[in-house]
């Protein structure tokens, strides 16, 4: 078993959760049918679905010949969500995912329905009250602040003028959803730019919104009902899957790996611009820059030494899911480098900040929090060219998807094989199904057991 072979040729990932997560909510809102093509298949984006068919959008979904999974979504316009039988207490279970919660709140917000809402254990750890707060404010009733909670919306929200605590695409876009069953023209402002894939769906969706140009943010006057496009919306590749593969690439001697057809949105690249900035062997191409998604190709290939790096402070919103693999990189640079303002990783499906020193002390890396006047946290970390995770050590991704993906990267990167529990294993079904199976493959073996 060769342990030290590159990846080679080209892959394609499954379709972008945030986009997914986003065109189902807007289609389920709007007047007439929405065509969905290449829906990721992960559990994060099924809650989302389920959510909306429970809530009466009719979804029908199709897989083509090439395996791409189709959904038609029928929303219900001016009817609003039509529970099946009123008298019963309805739940709706997000399960492990946030953006479905976060979103449903805001969406729920402007209507007169009372509704339970349920999720997983790590959903019940995650902050809901900085959303909450706001969407109080509106006109929203919740039953308490944390998950499993109870909530009942008006018909007519209050419209709102308010500034994100910190930089937010899923709030963001659940006080955008609320804002567009308000009277009146609501205000939301984020401290730095978050990914915008909601405003560039919104216009898709013949939303009328207005970007401010000395602030990030946008004022959107409701009430305005989405309009379903005649075009399909068409999702590209997730940066934030193909991100494993970049970072394998580029850590494994002789590879040299394309992944087609990625969604390069400017707000999620900045993992390959710290990564080019560290001098790594990492390109991308752009195929299609339209208003919509732009997309294209990302090539990488084994870099040997990598620099340092000290990211922007007001830009961790564009490489918040691929801290753990920046920080892998980090561990591989001779040097000191700082990963700033990066304080949200603790309220994510882990404690990241966490999840990700300890990866590292595992391998003998140095890695601490700093904290910061302002309060924000920085991850400083001590990079060294030659580091070893132990051959077979047993290790926990605390039931996170992104956490065990990256144990897969690291583990390969050091050509050994380490071991992870069923339920961390099983956790990476929640956005990336298939990475495992086709990591091993491609990689000629498995760098991760399972152990029931
Ligand atoms: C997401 C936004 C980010 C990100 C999450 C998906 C989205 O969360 O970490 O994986 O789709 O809007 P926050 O908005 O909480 O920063």
């Amino acid at each position: 078993m060769d342990r030290r072979a590159g990846l080679k040729g080209s892959i394609c990932v499954p379709g972008d959760k945030s986009i997914a997560h986003r065109a189902l909510f807007f289609a389920a809102q709007a007047y007439g049918a929405t065509l969905i093509i290449g829906l990721p298949e992960g559990s994060d984006v099924n809650a989302s679905l389920n959510a909306i068919e429970k809530l009466g959008a009719k979804v029908s979904l199709s897989v083509g010949e090439d395996g791409i999974v189709s959904a038609m979504v029928e929303g219900w316009g001016i009817d609003g969500p039509k529970l099946q039988m009123p008298e019963d207490v309805h739940t709706v279970d997000c399960g492990n995912s946030g953006t479905t919660a976060r979103f449903i709140l805001g969406m729920l917000s402007g209507y007169p329905i009372k509704i339970s809402l349920d999720g997983d254990s790590s959903l019940k750890s995650r902050p809901m009250r900085r959303l909450l707060d706001p969407l109080c404010s509106m006109g929203l009733s919740c039953s308490s602040c944390t998950w499993p909670i109870e909530i009942c919306g008006v018909e007519r929200l209050k419209p709102i003028t308010v500034e994100l605590p910190v930089a937010s695409a899923q709030m963001k876009t659940a006080l955008l959803f609320a804002a567009l069953r308000a009277s009146g023209t609501s205000r939301i402002v984020e401290p730095a730019a978050s990914r915008d894939h909601t405003e560039r769906l919104a216009e898709a969706f013949d939303i009328k919104l207005v970007k401010l140009s000395d602030e990030n943010g946008f004022e959107i006057t409701g009430p305005q009902a989405p309009c379903a496009p005649c075009d399909p919306i068409v999702i590209p590749g997730d940066f934030s899957s193909a991100a494993f593969w970049i970072a394998a690439a580029l850590c494994i001697p002789e590879s040299d790996l394309t992944i087609e057809g990625v969604g390069l949105n400017p707000t999620r690249l900045g993992f390959v611009k710290a990564l080019q900035a560290m001098g790594a062997n990492v390109s991308a191409e752009c195929i299609d820059d339209g208003v919509s998604e732009p997309y294209g190709r990302i090539r990488a290939a084994y870099t040997e030494r990598v620099r340092p790096c000290e990211t922007p402070a007001n830009e961790s919103a564009t490489f918040i899911d691929e801290v753990p693999l920046l920080a892998i990189m980090c561990a591989r640079a001779t040097g000191d480098s700082l990963i700033r303002n990066i304080g949200e990783l603790q309220l994510k499906e882990c404690d990241r900040l966490a999840a990700v020193i300890d990866m590292l002390s595992q391998c003998g890396i140095n890695a601490r929090v700093i904290e910061n006047e302002d309060g924000s946290l920085d991850l400083a970390i001590c990079g060294k060219t030659q580091f070893k995770v132990p051959d077979g050590i047993k290790v926990s991704a605390y039931r996170d998807h992104r956490i065990a993906m990256a144990w897969a990267v690291l583990s390969a990167a050091c050509h050994v094989q380490i071991r992870l529990d069923a339920g961390d294993i099983d956790s990476i079904s929640i956005s990336y199904p298939g990475f495992l199976d086709e990591f091993s493959h491609r990689l000629g073996y498995a760098p991760i057991v399972r152990v029931e």
